[in-house]
């Protein structure tokens, strides 16, 4: 089944990333999970001064991450893909946690 919602929002991103590509660092995994993180509004309750909130600091590892991010998607009902999830936990990686594993 092709989710048109899905094609329409992954052709912007990709427009926006190849605006974006060059000013970043960033992986483009990670452009993609930046976009993802502002489109969804995480930024309503983790963005503080500019900066991600990591509120109570419970990750300890990329595993961690992962789950949380899941599961801030999940209370939300964002309804992200698992692949999308994967991009948002290495934006949130590259740009704040810095974990190796
Ligand atoms: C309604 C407010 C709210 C929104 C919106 C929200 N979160 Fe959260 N998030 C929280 C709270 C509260 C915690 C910490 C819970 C705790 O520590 O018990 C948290 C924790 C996290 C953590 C773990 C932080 C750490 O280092 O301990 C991550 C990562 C995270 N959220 C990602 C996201 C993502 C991605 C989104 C967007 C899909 C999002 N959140 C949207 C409230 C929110």
């Amino acid at each position: 089944m092709i989710n048109l919602k899905y094609v329409i929002y992954n052709s912007l991103l990709i427009a926006t990333c190849s605006i974006t590509l060059h000013a970043s660092q960033l992986s483009d995994d990670a452009l993609k999970g930046k976009e993802l993180f502002n489109k969804a509004n995480c930024k309503k309750c983790h963005i503080v001064d500019g900066e991600f909130d990591k509120m109570n600091q419970k990750v300890q590892n990329i595993k961690n991450l992962a789950s949380w991010v899941s599961a801030c998607d999940n209370s939300l009902q964002i309804g992200w893909f698992p692949e999308e999830q994967e991009k948002v936990t290495k934006y949130l990686n590259e740009t704040h946690y810095k974990l190796e594993k």
